[in-house]
């Protein structure tokens, strides 16, 4: 992924956060030594961004597309009340397990359900209007999908933050499956009447969407 923020500026911000807590620290450790694909870990900026995000606008019930090892399910868990609720959604087995050892661990993580199998299908399972925050961060050619069943199910007022809507700056000139869809769902939300929308180049681009 090419950041767009030079490194220095990048660890700047990330010392000017609230820093991580232990257990984060150290689900980012192991995820880093032990798995492929490490840098789709959302990081702290990111990390605290989503967390600000759910507790500033109240959210109760959080739904998630694509868990990993659950860095970013559990930073939203963090900032949820003690009744509130997370569903996320995972594929992958080995990185459902993963997610799983650190839900158990965390104080946080009896809010968490982690939903395996492909997202689509426990998103289509949600009633409409139940939902407060989305965030899709998984597979890139469905984000048009995931965002039409997205604001099916978000309540009046509940916001969407969809992560790698720059993709390392592919956007600009799409070339292959992935950076087309991410440039389609782009012009869905630009010119979609429902949806309040700011484009924040954070990392490698987060669209934050509040339906009307
Ligand atoms: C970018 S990572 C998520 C990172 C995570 N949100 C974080 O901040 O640590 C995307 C994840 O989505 C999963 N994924 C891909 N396609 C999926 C699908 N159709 N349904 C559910 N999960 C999917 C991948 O296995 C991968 O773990």
């Amino acid at each position: 992924m090419n950041l767009f923020v030079p490194q220095k500026i990048e660890r700047y911000a990330a010392d000017y956060t609230s820093p991580l807590s232990p257990l984060l620290e150290e689900l980012q450790r192991e995820t880093i030594s032990t798995m492929d694909n490490a840098q789709m870990l959302t990081g702290v900026v990111e990390g605290r961004l989503l967390q600000m995000l759910v507790k500033i606008s109240g959210a109760k019930r959080v739904f998630e597309i694509g868990t990993f090892t659950g860095f970013s399910a559990l930073m939203m868990a963090e900032g949820l009340p003690e009744d509130g609720e997370l569903i996320t959604c995972e594929i992958d087995k080995e990185r459902a397990a993963f997610a799983r050892r650190y839900f158990k661990r965390s104080p946080h993580g009896k809010k968490i359900q982690l939903k395996a199998g492909p997202a689509l299908k426990t998103l289509k399972s949600i009633p409409d209007r139940s939902i407060d925050f989305i965030f899709i961060d998984a597979d890139k050619t469905l984000y048009p999908l995931y965002y039409s069943e997205g604001m099916r199910v978000l309540r009046k007022g509940g916001l969407i933050a969809a992560d790698n809507v720059l993709w390392s700056g592919k956007v600009l000139r799409p070339d292959d499956d992935e950076s087309r869809a991410i440039a389609l769902f782009n012009d869905i939300v630009k010119n979609d009447s429902r949806a309040e929308k700011v484009f924040l180049p954070v990392r490698d681009g987060v669209y934050l969407i509040r339906k009307r």
